[in-house]
């Protein structure tokens, strides 16, 4: 196998190969974790600490948060990952680009903070961020 210095390394520590933009670094802490609260509808909270560039959808889909489907893989095509910012985040997530905006109107019961969890990319602006998932997707 032909891996990087770096990734030879840490795969002979019998480590998971991480890339550099995902790794925690203590010198650095604004390389920190931020947390991510999703609702599921039937009000059951999952907690995560996530790493800062991932999207909500592609956390909810790895630890099969129910509600999320992503059919399209995060393309922004689909829709299935439909889901309400918490009003107290809604200002700092902001508006969804045109192209989102368009495929909202393929969701379910689309509201004032209603985002596509594959648009929404974590950082640490946005640690603590709390999403809720609707009762379906479209
Ligand atoms: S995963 Fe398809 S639009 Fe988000």
């Amino acid at each position: 196998m032909n891996l990087p210095r770096s990734a030879a390394a840490s795969a002979m520590r019998g480590g998971v190969i991480v890339p550099a933009a995902y790794r925690y670094n203590a010198k650095h802490p604004e390389n920190q974790m931020p947390k991510l609260t999703i609702i599921a509808f039937d009000g059951t909270q999952y907690h995560f600490d996530v790493q800062n560039g991932s999207t909500v959808m592609e956390n909810a889909v790895r630890n099969s948060v129910p509600g999320i489907e992503a059919e399209c893989g995060g393309a922004c095509a689909c829709a299935t990952c439909h889901v309400y910012v918490d009003e107290e985040w809604s200002a700092t997530v902001g508006a969804p680009e045109a192209m989102e905006e368009d495929m909202l109107d393929f969701a379910y019961d689309v509201k004032p903070t209603s985002r596509l969890s594959c648009q929404i990319k974590m950082s640490e602006g946005l640690d603590g961020l709390v999403v809720h998932v609707p009762e379906r997707q479209a």
